[in-house]
């Protein structure tokens, strides 16, 4: 940063430290916010890689600012014009004046930040990093980060109290959710979730502060079937007074008689306190509940709209007049009054950086809707969001199976651990069958997964495959500095000819998997097939890529590997997946220090991963997700 920009940044704080007027609310972080002064909403575009900042109530666009790859969370500096914007695929927290759309600071952070609020005096921000699993503290004026607490794994939702004494922290994956103390990190209670409980964005408090709100799914891995494995949910939390520290679910698709929703992705109280707004990323609806205060059922359906494509965020205005939501796949807000339901206003806030192919794959990707499925429940990013594994193993049919990322799928066929798919056209089979139920994409008989190609029979099915492909591989934040000492010893035990690893996990992709057609279907037997008793297709497994596994846990097909040391010990108990019993304690550390290093650059730049692409014919057109 120049110091002109520190010295306009230093500017605009001053100017708002010593005024501490208003703000008098609690804070959650969001992909949409409104200022202090509620004359301003900003909104992260995650697929333009933009802000916008738009006037309230005008509902028009002041500003879009490029920031970085898949921004999330933003949150304004106390009562300046300074928003903060969290850009998860960047690594950077950057701070943006939305006065004049100059982007004033990059602070660069480990890994995928996520949520953030500020300090009442904007002086102090608070991030989610969902990898490794920390709450961080960063210092606005030097950039500096103070603090990094080891909260949890895979943190995402994030909110301050109105005192600031704690934050509440929620975790993706199993939606538990952690009070921290903000001065030093300390865990002061802890709402544990359900066994099933999953995906859960992002966290608000009430405005008396006596409740938490949370939006999650459950994912009932024991029963892979549209009618009983995704369910939507609200959690309640109560914060204070009479059973403080105990915590409601509402089932989201039984509020409504028997209307099923589905991927409930955020939501927020009216300043009122007396209602709810639920927003639907897979059906495509919003719920506004009664918020009851009844402890034995706290929501009530109230009333419902129905919305534009993948709603990601949901804003009630501080006047109380309306609610604002980002159906982020129309790249637009739209505003409803809270008094009739009535549609005021829609803005687009930024324009379609996807191609159309990609765009059309995406939305297909995210609906619970028909011809996708029957019943609503189900989107295939239930599953798979955003690319990413939802962190389960499902028992299917075959056995059990561990959701793999998407990241290099382009290059990563045949599908499945099975290897029982050579195209994504194929997961029309999942479409139409008993996971999903729904009529399909593709016109009349449905052939065998890996006898004809059915690419180029359907535009909706070769759709969604481009989407599917388009996942890139992170790099690694272990290696942001290049391989450490440890993990270049272990790249040495990695290509050894005693432990092979190379010789199955080869070339830019770490995988000898070959695309079918040229009768090279390559699949191994490494030991592992034999501990599930449901298992039908093993025992031999077509080999996983070893690119982003710091981040993939558990591992293997059937998900009992915890960590990638439990892959090279306790689950290769007779060295038949590479050797590893003649390694030392070290020896081990260091070759899962190279595992987490991977990759340390970007792989897609080889001559050899090219050449794999036109193999596989896999990769879509048009820009990545
Ligand atoms: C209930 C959760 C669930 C849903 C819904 C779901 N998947 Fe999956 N997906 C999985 C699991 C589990 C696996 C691993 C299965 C296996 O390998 O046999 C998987 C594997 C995949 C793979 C293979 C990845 C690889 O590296 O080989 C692709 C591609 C995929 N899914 C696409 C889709 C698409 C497209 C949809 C929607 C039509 C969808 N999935 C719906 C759970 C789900
Ligand atoms: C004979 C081929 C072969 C060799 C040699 C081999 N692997 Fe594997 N690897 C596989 C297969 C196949 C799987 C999937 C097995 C399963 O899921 O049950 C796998 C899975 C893995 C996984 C889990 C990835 C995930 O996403 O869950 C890791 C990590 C891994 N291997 C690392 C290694 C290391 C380290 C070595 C050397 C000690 C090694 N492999 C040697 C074929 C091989």
């Amino acid at each position: 940063m120049t110091v002109r920009m520190a010295a306009i940044l230093a500017a605009v704080l001053s100017l708002f430290t010593a005024a501490d007027a208003g703000f008098a609310q609690s804070q959650s972080a969001g992909l949409m916010n409104f200022n202090s002064a509620g004359d301003r909403l900003a909104c992260s575009n995650r697929d333009s890689g933009t802000v916008t900042i738009v006037r309230w109530p005008e509902m028009t666009v002041v500003q879009e600012i490029p920031v970085g790859e898949h921004p999330e969370g933003v949150a304004w500096l106390g009562q300046s014009s300074l928003l903060a914007c969290c850009v998860y695929g960047s690594d950077e927290v950057v701070v943006i004046d939305a006065a004049t759309g100059q982007l004033v600071r990059r602070i660069e952070v480990f890994d995928e930040p996520y949520g953030v609020v500020s300090s009442r005096d904007g002086q102090r921000l608070y991030v989610t990093l969902e990898h490794p699993g920390q709450v961080i503290v960063l210092d606005v004026a030097t950039g500096e980060q103070l603090h990094s607490w080891p909260v949890g794994p895979h943190l995402r939702g994030l909110a301050i109290t109105t005192d600031e004494k704690s934050l509440l922290v929620t975790e993706y994956l199993t939606a538990r959710v952690l009070s921290v103390d903000t001065r030093d990190g300390q865990i002061l209670a802890t709402w544990e979730g359900g066994s099933t409980d999953n995906l859960c964005r992002q966290v608000t408090i009430s405005p008396s502060g006596n409740r938490a709100y949370l939006t999650h799914i459950r994912s009932r891995v024991t029963a892979a079937h549209g009618n009983g494995s995704i369910f939507p949910y609200v959690s309640v939390l109560r914060l204070t007074g009479e059973g403080a520290g105990t915590r409601l679910r509402v089932p989201m698709d039984t509020i409504r008689g028997t209307r099923v929703t589905a991927n409930p992705w955020d939501c927020d109280v009216t300043p009122d306190g007396k209602s709810l707004c639920v927003v639907f990323a897979g059906t495509n609806d919003m719920y506004i509940c009664r918020i009851t205060g009844d402890d034995h059922v706290e929501l009530d359906y109230q009333t419902g709209m129905q919305l534009g494509s993948n709603p990601r965020g949901v804003r009630c205005a501080p006047d109380g007049s309306a609610v604002v939501v980002y159906n982020a796949l129309d790249f637009e807000l739209v505003s409803f009054s809270l008094r009739d339901g009535r549609e005021l206003r829609r803005v687009r806030v930024t324009e379609n950086p996807l191609s159309e192919d990609m765009l059309l794959g995406k939305k297909l990707f995210y609906t619970a809707l028909s011809p996708m499925t029957s019943r609503g429940w189900i989107s295939c990013s239930s599953c798979h969001p955003d690319g990413d594994a939802d962190g389960r193993t499902w028992q299917q049919p075959e056995g059990l199976r561990n959701t793999q990322p998407m990241a290099g799928l382009a290059w990563t066929h045949p599908l499945h651990w099975s290897a029982d798919r050579d195209e994504v056209q194929d997961f029309e089979h999942t479409i139409r069958g008993r996971l999903m139920q729904g009529p399909g994409l593709l016109k009349g008989v449905l052939p065998e997964a890996m006898s004809e190609p059915i690419t180029g029979r359907s535009a909706e099915l070769d759709a969604l495959a481009i989407y599917t492909n388009s996942h890139r591989v992170p790099l690694s934040p272990y290696s942001k500095q290049g391989l450490s000492e440890s993990a270049r010893r272990g790249r040495e035990v990695f290509n050894s000819a005693e432990t092979k690893c190379a010789v199955c996990h080869r070339g830019p992709f770490y995988t000898d998997s070959q695309p079918l057609g040229n009768d090279r279907l390559v699949r191994h037997d490494v030991g592992t097939g034999t501990s599930d008793s449901s298992e039908l297709m093993g025992p031999e497994y077509d080999t996983p890529t070893l690119l982003g596994v710091y981040r993939s846990a558990p591992y293997l097909h059937h998900g009992r590997a915890a960590t990638l040391m439990d892959v090279l010990t306790t689950e290769n108990p007779n060295d038949r997946h590479g050797k590893t019993s003649h390694l030392t304690t070290s020896q081990r550390e260091d070759l899962v220090e190279f595992l987490k290093a991977l990759p340390w650059e970007d792989p897609e730049r080889n001559r050899e991963a090219a050449a794999l692409l036109k193999i596989t014919g896999a990769a879509g057109g048009g820009r990545g997700e």
